[in-house]
């Protein structure tokens, strides 16, 4: 039943400028990994196993496949949170703070963003975030809209400006990374060791071009 005190009513939060000018609601927004997401996360984990890159969700990284994740699925939540404990900063160099990306209550992606550029390859190759949509959601906006949710949140993390970095020829990611203000710096050709190192099969050279974003202008 409604609580007819409207200071009680939840009102569903508009977070894109657009919307907000259109009158429209938007429910989109980046979530701490959790439980409740646990039936989108796996439809959205099944359509990335179909195009080989469950890595993009880390479960592979994190030594699950997708029966595992049906199984221990509060586990593989814990340990992705774990990934930003500060703890990692003395083992691995830097922490990874993931974040899904929610519509209506379903997984649609994950970003993760790394604050510290704390290897060589993260520095070089890496930079400070990653992203990605799932399959069966591509195309209607949200890789664009998840690395602009990701900016507002590396600001709230203190970030001035990120590194973010993409293949070449991975169209759709450039036109993200343009789309929200990235600047290119320079491109760089991945050498055999760090393709292998990514898991990459292919013998063919890859041009890794690297963006700057300036958030200091976000802030004002
Ligand atoms: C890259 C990725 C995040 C794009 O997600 P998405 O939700 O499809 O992105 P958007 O819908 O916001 O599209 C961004 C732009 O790319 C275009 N685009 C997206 N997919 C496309 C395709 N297959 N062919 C042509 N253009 C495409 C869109 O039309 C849009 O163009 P616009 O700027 O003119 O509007 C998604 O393909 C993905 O997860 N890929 C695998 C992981 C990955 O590559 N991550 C990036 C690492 S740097």
């Amino acid at each position: 039943m409604l609580d007819p005190d409207p200071s009680h009513q939840v009102l569903p939060q508009v977070t894109s400028p657009e919307s907000a000018l259109l009158g429209v609601v938007d429910a989109v927004s980046l979530e701490t990994p959790a439980e409740m997401y646990r039936e989108s996360f796996l439809v959205g984990a099944t359509a990335f196993v179909a195009e080989k890159r469950l890595e993009s969700t880390y479960a592979p990284f994190l030594g699950y496949d997708v029966h595992r994740l049906r199984r221990e699925f509060g586990t593989f939540v814990w340990d992705l949170k774990q990934l930003a404990d500060d703890s990692r900063l003395h083992s691995s160099g830097y922490r990874d703070h993931v974040f899904w990306l929610i519509d209506d209550g379903e997984y649609i992606g994950q970003t993760s963003i790394r604050p510290e550029l704390g290897t060589p390859y993260l520095i070089t190759y890496g930079g400070h975030i990653g992203y990605s949509i799932r399959p069966d959601r591509r195309q209607q906006g949200y890789g664009r809209r998840i690395l602009s949710l990701a900016l507002d949140e590396c600001s709230r993390l203190g970030m001035d400006r990120v590194l973010i970095t993409c293949d070449e020829d991975n169209m759709p990611s450039r036109r993200i990374i343009e789309a929200n203000g990235g600047t290119f710096e320079s491109g760089l050709t991945m050498d055999r060791a760090i393709r292998r190192a990514e898991g990459r099969k292919s013998e063919k050279d890859i041009q890794k071009l690297r963006y700057w974003i300036e958030l200091r202008d976000r802030r004002r």
